[in-house]
């Protein structure tokens, strides 16, 4: 097959080990084609998928993706069943898929609300999944604020009188993650809509304007690209 990169295929090293996406523009992908947004949602399901089995092929080692936020349940219910709807689906392929069978699957968000049976399925996932090599986190009722609030509550329980940086970071949802060295959000907003606030702290941001839907291996390949040609400093010279 004729060779389209001009650039080497990516590897990534121990300086990026994890990537966080917010994925963002679906509802846009779908109306830009006069479709439903839950169109969008399926569709970027799909390059969802697609993605982490990029990252993974790269080296990357832990992948955190934004699916559903706390603000998010005050989108139109036939909005908000499609999107769970199609994370059941996702659940069962999952289970049986092949290609991803060496996926660690992790959810992250306060899972109290979240139906029983639905609850009960990502237990078990987690579970047989706990020893695999890629990490994937999914945020799913997930917001940053609500995550250090529980974590700040659940030091209280635990009797602390005071906590330090890494008690909090170990109360965290992320505790067994590492912190993102890149969050890319796709959709062209500029903000972080309440994601990983405490972890992001010397986080590299990459934004672009390419709606989820489109995201390509190539456009991930660019995001990592940009990632190595900036330097971290984390407050030094
Ligand atoms: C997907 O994109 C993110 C989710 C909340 C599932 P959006 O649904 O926010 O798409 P836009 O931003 O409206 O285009
Ligand atoms: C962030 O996208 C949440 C997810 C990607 C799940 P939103 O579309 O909800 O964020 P805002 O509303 O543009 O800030
Ligand atoms: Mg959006």
């Amino acid at each position: 097959m004729a060779q389209t990169q001009t650039e080497n295929p990516i590897r990534v090293d121990a300086r990026l080990r994890h990537i966080a996406f917010i994925m963002d523009g679906n509802g846009r992908w779908a109306q830009k084609r006069m479709m439903p947004r839950e169109y969008g949602h399926k569709v970027g399901a799909a390059t969802f998928k697609k993605v982490v089995r990029h990252c993974g092929d790269i080296g990357i080692k832990t992948v955190t993706v934004y699916a559903f936020s706390t603000e998010n349940w005050s989108r139109p219910p036939r909005e908000v069943n499609a999107i769970l709807r199609l994370l059941e689906e996702y659940l069962d392929k999952c289970e049986n898929d092949r290609e991803a069978q060496d996926i660690r699957y992790r959810f992250i968000g306060d899972q109290s609300v979240l139906p029983e049976g639905l609850r009960r399925r990502i237990e078990h996932i987690e579970r047989t999944s706990a020893d695999r090599e890629l990490t994937l986190n999914i945020a799913l009722n997930y917001g940053a604020r609500d995550e250090l609030v529980h974590a700040v509550n659940r030091l209280i329980a635990e009797g602390k009188q005071s906590v330090t940086a890494e008690d909090i970071s170990g109360a965290l949802y992320t505790a067994d993650s590492p912190d993102p060295d890149l969050i890319v959000r796709t959709g062209g907003e500029l903000r972080l809509s309440n994601f990983l606030l405490w972890q992001a702290a010397y986080a590299e941001l990459y934004f672009t304007d390419v709606l989820w839907p489109d995201l390509s291996d190539q456009d991930v390949d660019a995001a990592v690209r940009h990632f190595y040609a900036r330097q971290r400093r984390f407050g030094g010279v």
